[in-house]
């Protein structure tokens, strides 16, 4: 099976059960730490929490991006179907930020599965991020449509993605993606594949937790990724009113965002929270750093550790959300099926293909 989902757990520094108490300085011996970042099976670090941009749009992306990495993200989880690319390529060639310090994901959209017509969406999508490389690149949906339909049903390249893997494979071995993934799925397993998933994509938040594909993902060696992490535009109130969620907020003097971010690092995911609005982008990445100074660090050892560790929530306050998000019924925030007209739910696990 897949090789190496690193293991949030191998870099877990020591300590005490219910969190830290007193000073402990730069040594953070008494500090229980989580990653900043995931290594690949490809060797590659992935950081544990990325600025998401669907939903972002044009006008306004842009700004979020330079916000972004200005504050310290350096992983951008976009998408050619989000078509905001070229504002966010613009945006990174602004920052100045180096381009082998970022993370760029992007993901092939459904009706490009045929094989000769990966290269050309991956290349368009590399001029619009102005870059020669994506350190990942997914495919979006576990869904083909016919070539240049929105919504007619590629039959054959739906029931076996393996063509479509196989050119993925190939453009890796060329150079222009680093890692490929998949979002949605985990049926590929069935074929030889020269480059395994680096990660799977999917929605996860207290909504729709998802504690079994994560159990069975940890134990295969797959990453996941959380979309929709706070629950979407839809239910995003919703979620940062969630008693646990605001209990949460309350002990550590963060913001509700922040608790459910944390928990999301803690759950070993990376975590991609979408915003426009400049302090929201700023207050989704500042969270975990702000435990520190919770914690009582001093506010220089928490700047030069910053970009090593990230600090847990107590047990306590996180298995209490954990229970809390995976006893009520699951509720997927994020179907478009219907949208797509499809006569099934993609999410079903048995499609009448
Ligand atoms: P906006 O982009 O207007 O700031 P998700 O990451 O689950 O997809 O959720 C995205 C939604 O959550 C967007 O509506 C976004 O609004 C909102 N959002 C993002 N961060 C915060 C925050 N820190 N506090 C409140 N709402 C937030």
């Amino acid at each position: 099976m897949y090789v190496a989902y690193l293991a949030t757990r191998s870099i877990i520094r020591s300590v005490p059960k219910h969190g830290m108490h007193g000073r402990p300085g730069c040594h953070h011996r008494n500090l229980t730490t989580l990653p900043s970042h995931h290594i690949l099976p490809s060797g590659d670090k992935i950081p544990s929490v990325a600025l998401g941009v669907w939903q972002a749009g044009k006008g306004e992306v842009g700004a979020a991006v330079q916000t972004a990495l200005k504050t310290g993200y350096r992983h951008i989880d976009g998408a050619w179907i989000y078509g905001n690319e070229e504002e966010v390529g613009k945006a990174i060639s602004a920052s100045g930020v180096p381009r082998d310090q970022l993370w760029l994901t992007s993901k092939l959209w459904n009706n490009f599965h045929a094989p000769e017509d990966i290269e050309p969406a991956l290349d368009e999508t590399l001029t619009r991020l102005n870059t020669e490389y994506l350190d990942l690149y997914l495919i979006h949906w576990p869904i083909a449509f016919k070539k240049g339909s929105n919504n007619v049903l590629d039959k054959e390249l739906t029931a076996n993605p393996y063509p479509t893997w196989q050119k993925l494979e190939e453009l890796v071995d060329k150079g222009k993606i680093r890692n490929i993934g998949i979002s949605k799925i985990k049926n590929l397993t069935a074929n030889p594949l020269k480059h395994k998933p680096a990660v799977n994509q999917v929605e996860l938040n207290y909504f729709n937790p998802q504690p079994e594909l994560l159990k069975w993902s940890k134990e295969n060696g797959l990453l996941l990724e959380a979309y929709s992490p706070l629950g979407s535009t839809k239910q995003v109130k919703e979620a940062l009113s969630v008693p646990e969620v605001k209990e949460i907020a309350k002990k550590l003097d963060i913001t509700p965002a922040q608790a459910l971010i944390s928990w999301h690092v803690q759950r070993g995911t990376i975590v991609l929270p979408k915003s426009v609005t400049p302090s929201r982008v700023q207050e989704n990445f500042q969270g975990l750093f702000h435990i520190f100074l919770t914690y009582g660090m001093a506010m220089e050892c928490a700047k030069l550790m910053w970009r090593l560790i990230v600090v847990t929530l107590p047990d306590d306050l996180f298995d209490k959300l954990e229970k809390a998000a995976t006893s009520h019924p699951p509720q997927r925030v994020v179907n478009p099926s219907k949208n797509w007209g499809l006569d099934f739910d993609v999410f079903d696990e048995n499609w009448p293909l």
